[in-house]
């Protein structure tokens, strides 16, 4: 076979067989296929689409580029959890406790922050003294008894991903629904869940910048799910605006730990997603109905049993011996107060400004290679619906570095305002296998 020709194929909108997707894959693995070519194959890709047998196709080939992990030895019903991205999106790190706190297990492999979206990883390290490497076993093990476990996954899962993965975000062509689906499944049954619920993001500040696009590329989830025998349930749900109060590293995991001590007090819309997320992944491994699942979820999160769970997580990963203080209060060395300049209801706050500039303020990476400031970041104040009046403080950015001042401005054109009431809560659409 010619890689060659496969590409001419895919130029001309033809259907590529499970033989030509497979040897593309094993091909750039082992780096007979060089990137240029790759990017060829890519962009036709992107451009012409893959229909649902070539997109299955590819998931498999991805799926067994590199270990499977097996999760046989962790008794019980295991259950998994993804979000294709957002700004504050700390959802992991609480419904993972709180789904574990039902008896439930989650196993989790997370990813670090890609541009201005997140990453559940660089959340955990922004406590002092945690560790999310573990070897296959640790992680085995954890899961087995705290019920849950966090952390990066190994070299060897899905090495097709990573490598088509970085091309991709070089030569435009992240973009691609049939890959988004193919990336992000061929991880999923790589961690070898039972079930799983995925959360995809839509609006300003995620990749699918609509409610349709997020909706056609659940779907796509879903079948290829179906095609492995695994449950799966998508929550469409809005980006628009930044999720919950904080964005950056350690201020989002301050406020998803003060959510488990406290969720009477916490920012609804956050509050709303964790409920919706966690009862999902309960009703999957449970086969109990939505309410009963509901109920249970209410019902725990209103008991200590995950702020244990989440205490057992951070003991178990910590580096070394010594405890890890998980007092999560901290200042950084600058921060500027962000003031409203006009009266009327918040009616949003743009997710995408937001995650640039907690980008900039050093939360998040431009390279690889950046180091974060863990302690940078932007803090809402007022939220969605709130009404202000004008020279409230709206929010608050934060950095170790010295701050820009022209960050006041952008923070204040994310604001958008209304003179009549807006709905504080986001609706969110949910699709099943
Ligand atoms: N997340 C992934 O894991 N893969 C994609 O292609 C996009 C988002």
């Amino acid at each position: 076979m010619n890689i060659l020709d496969v590409i001419e194929k895919k130029k001309n909108k033809k259907q590529l067989s499970s033989a030509e997707i497979q040897f593309f894959i094993d091909g750039y693995v082992n780096d007979t296929i060089k990137d240029y070519q790759a990017s060829a194959l890519l962009m036709a890709i992107r451009i012409n689409g893959l229909d649902f047998e070539e997109t299955l196709n590819l998931t498999k080939s991805m799926l067994y580029s590199g270990e499977v992990i097996d999760l046989h030895s962790v008794e019980g019903y295991k259950v998994d959890k993804h979000s294709t991205g957002g700004i504050g999106d700390k959802v992991t790190l609480i419904v993972a406790p709180i789904v574990a706190a039902l008896g439930v297990k989650v196993a989790k492999l997370s990813g670090r922050g890609l541009g201005i979206t997140g990453g559940t990883l660089d959340k955990l390290e922004a406590i002092d003294g945690v560790s999310i490497d573990l070897t296959e076993q640790q992680f085995i093990d954890q899961v087995n008894t705290i019920g849950f476990a966090i952390a990066g996954q190994t070299q060897n899962l899905v090495p097709a991903d990573k490598k088509l993965y970085a091309l991709r975000d070089v030569t435009g062509t992240v973009d691609s629904l049939p890959l988004i689906a193919s990336s992000i499944m061929s991880k999923k049954l790589a961690s070898g869940a039972d079930g799983m619920v995925i959360d995809v993001k839509y609006g300003s500040g995620a990749f699918c910048k609509t409610m349709e696009v997020a909706q056609e590329l659940a779907e796509i989830m879903i079948k290829i799910a179906e095609g492995f025998d695994k449950s799966i349930v998508t929550v469409l749900s809005s980006m628009n605006n930044p999720l919950g109060r904080t964005v950056g590293n350690k201020n989002e995991v301050k406020e998803a730990y003060d959510l488990l001590l406290d969720p009477d007090h916490a920012d609804e819309n956050l509050l709303n997603t964790i409920v919706e997320v966690s009862t999902y992944m309960y009703e999957v491994a449970s086969k109990n109905s939505h309410e009963h699942s509901k109920q249970a979820v209410l019902d725990v999160l209103h008991s200590n049993l995950p702020v244990e769970k989440f205490e057992a997580m951070i003991h178990a990963q910590r580096l070394s011996n010594e405890q890890v203080d998980i007092n999560l209060t901290f200042e950084a060395k600058n921060n500027i107060d962000i003031p409203a300049t006009e009266a009327g209801y918040v009616k949003a706050i743009d997710a995408e400004t937001i995650g640039h500039i907690s980008l900039e303020l050093g939360a998040g990476r431009h390279t690889k290679e950046d180091v974060l400031d863990f302690n940078a970041g932007v803090e809402l104040l007022k939220v969605k619906g709130d009404y202000v009046e004008v020279g409230d403080i709206m929010m608050k950015i934060y950095s170790d570095s010295a701050i820009d001042p022209s960050f006041v401005d952008k923070a204040q054109n994310a604001v958008e305002y209304s003179s009549s009431p807006v709905e504080k809560l986001d609706a969110k659409v949910v699709l099943k296998s």
